[in-house]
């Protein structure tokens, strides 16, 4: 059977652990050309060492997202080894803080990197896919970016603002036939959750938010980047996909105030 991405050129954000690399494994079964850009040098040659297994082409930039000059200089060293067909703004951190104790630092930090380090290499890519009129962008949202969550005041915001930022490029970019959606995941099980939560904590969230009662894996979250990626959904544009265990759909039935349900 054909492989869905054979010889095109991937480009991947965050895709040296978690769900990044996830996206980065299941593209490479497809058969794409592989640019992975993460912030993590050690991981990042962990990370391609296993890729070559699985695909014949795979690059690697050492980049901090939040540095526009290192964006600008890897996509363009991208660039020029293959035309970029597929963004994938992944990169992102998170970090729990009340409200009240956010320092200005913390908030900048998780800003530069989960709003504005994505517009830096959205701009970088997408000015190169506006010249050929063609390419994909899927950008990283997250279920707290379309309701709030206590203790992530600044995550909160970033992720909310990257679904207005996949919606206006969406808006500005279809005439030049680039298409621009978000993966609005809930709860999954990563390094980077595992760093923040406790298995009690994990326990006690599932048990009272997620109606499918347990956490999501990356493999369960990756399928969409390569659905919103390939042809299968070449009418959709500007639009959020949600996988969360059904946590947005209500409340769980046990807050139910129907008996017996
Ligand atoms: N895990 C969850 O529950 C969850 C839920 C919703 C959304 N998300 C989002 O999914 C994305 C990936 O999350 P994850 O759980 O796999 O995290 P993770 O920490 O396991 O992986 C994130 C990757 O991004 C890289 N990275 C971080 N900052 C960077 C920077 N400035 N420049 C380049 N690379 C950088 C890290 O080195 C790491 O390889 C994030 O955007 C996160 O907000 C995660």
């Amino acid at each position: 059977m054909a492989k869905r991405f054979e010889n095109k050129h991937v480009l991947i954000t965050g895709a040296a652990r978690g769900i990044g690399f996830e996206i980065a494994c299941q593209f490479a079964k497809e058969g794409a050309v592989l640019s992975l850009l993460d912030f993590s040098e050690a991981l990042l040659e962990e990370a391609v060492a296993q890729l070559q297994l699985l695909t014949s082409v795979v690059h690697s930039y050492h980049v901090d997202i939040s540095v526009r000059a290192d964006v600008d200089l890897a996509v363009l060293t991208a660039e020029n080894r293959q035309p970029i067909d597929v963004l994938i703004n992944n990169a992102g951190i998170a970090f729990e803080t009340p409200f009240l104790q956010i320092e200005e630092q913390e908030w900048k930090k998780i800003l530069d990197v989960n709003l504005t380090g994505m517009f830096y290499v959205s701009q970088s890519v997408c000015r190169h896919m506006a010249i050929r009129k063609k390419g994909v962008v899927v950008n990283m949202s997250s279920k707290n970016g379309l309701d709030g969550e206590f203790g992530y005041a600044h995550y909160n915001a970033s992720k909310a603002g990257v679904i207005m930022l996949t919606k206006t490029m969406a808006l500005e970019l279809a005439h030049l036939n680039i298409r621009v959606n978000a993966v609005c995941p809930g709860y999954i099980q990563t390094p980077l959750s595992e760093t923040i939560d406790s298995k009690a904590f994990v326990d006690n969230f599932v048990k009272s938010y997620i109606p499918m009662n347990r956490v999501g894996k990356p493999n369960e979250i990756a399928p969409l980047f390569l659905f919103l990626s390939s042809e299968e959904s070449s009418f959709m544009t500007g639009q959020i996909l949600i996988a969360d265990g059904g946590q947005l759909a209500g409340q769980k039935p046990g807050q139910s105030l129907i008996e017996n349900i």
